[in-house]
């Protein structure tokens, strides 16, 4: 059953269109190239593709804002890309996708290549993915004009997200100095990895995956109550004010507060692509918390909005009258 109607869904999903997100977080540019097979390498014992196309997608911190535009919201993200080609296609697809995307919210580090992932694809079928990036943490000057950006586009805005990718971008310097100032006035949400663990205070909700929360919390049961001692363990931590733990094909679990979790069951019917499925989940939970949404509410259109995303080939993201038919039986 669900926890919402198809009435309060429609209320939250029109809400949606007025909020600002402001994104922090590492951009990457997901690059596809697509050929056929007919032969083998008589260099090595590998497959030789003939290239037929190419495609790029917005990855990483740049898919959570693909994913809140397509809600309607509007929204920026501020991150780091290279002095490189793929760094001027991130920026270009960016402003394209977003009003809201200004030239300066994307600085070049000339000290490290935009983070790309090339996967190579031949008959449907994935045959190696090959990766540009560089992790260390951005330096100094960078980190002052990430913040200057920062404290800027938090002025006006409904709701914060920290896509944290372990790229570098997300310092815990940055975290001390943007946290507190935009929790605050706003929901700030966390899609956290382990580096920065300690760092991610204030904050309103962080949404590990399973794996990631019991690597958190040095668990190693993946079960509803090895899960909950997880979230318990993080919120200890933390002091955020919820968990919410992605389960992959189990869907989430939520706590809020010292309250009992809350277990939410999967909505997909089918599913070909997973990648990408947590940017849809926190860039939904930011679009429906700033809309107004209660913490549950926020979590049930995420889960939804996840188990339509996973079904598709290709693009990651759902718009809202899609998200809002997934309500359409249910009340
Ligand atoms: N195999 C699946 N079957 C059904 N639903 C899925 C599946 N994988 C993911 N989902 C949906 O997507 C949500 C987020 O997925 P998951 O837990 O894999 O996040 P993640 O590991 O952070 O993903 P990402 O690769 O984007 O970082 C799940 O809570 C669920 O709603
Ligand atoms: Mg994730």
């Amino acid at each position: 059953m669900s926890q919402l109607t198809q009435q309060r869904a429609h209320e939250i999903i029109q809400s949606m269109g007025e909020r600002k997100i402001v994104i922090l977080g590492d951009v990457m540019l997901d690059e596809f190239v697509w050929g056929d097979v007919t032969r083998i390498s008589p260099e090595a014992p590998v497959p030789v593709v003939d290239i037929r196309r190419e495609s790029i997608h917005l990855g990483g911190a740049a898919n959570v804002l693909a994913n809140a535009v397509a809600l309607g919201a509007q929204t920026c993200v501020i991150g780091v890309v290279g002095n490189d080609v793929a760094g001027e296609r991130l920026r270009k697809r960016l402003e394209a996708a977003s009003p809201l995307q200004k030239d300066e919210y994307l600085i070049v580090d000339g000290e490290r290549p935009s983070t790309t992932k090339t996967r190579i694809i031949a008959h449907s079928q994935l045959v190696v993915r090959a990766d540009r990036e560089l992790r260390t943490p951005v330096n100094g000057s960078v980190e002052e004009r990430i913040i200057a950006s920062l404290k800027q586009t938090v002025q006006d805005a409904d709701a914060l997200v920290v896509s944290d990718y372990d790229k570098g971008v997300v310092t815990p310097h940055i975290l001390e100095e943007i946290l507190s100032l935009a929790y605050e006035r706003m929901p700030v949400l966390i899609d956290p990895k382990i580096r920065n663990f300690p760092h991610y205070h204030p904050a309103s909700l962080i949404t590990p995956n399973h794996h990631e929360a019991l690597r958190m919390t040095n668990l190693d049961e993946d079960s509803d109550e090895g899960l909950h001692r997880a979230a318990r363990l993080i919120r200890e931590r933390l002091r955020c004010d919820a968990v919410l733990i992605t389960r992959g094909d189990r869907g989430i679990m939520l706590v809020e507060g010292d309250g009992d979790p809350v277990f939410v069951g999967t909505t997909a019917r089918e599913v070909y692509d997973v990648t990408g499925a947590g940017d849809t989940v926190i860039a939904t939970l930011a679009t429906a918390l700033s809309a107004g949404a209660t913490m549950l509410e926020a979590a049930t259109l995420a889960n939804h909005a996840a188990g339509v995303v996973v079904g598709k080939v290709g693009t990651a993201t759902i718009g809202s009258a899609e998200l809002l038919a997934t309500f359409a039986f249910d009340s």
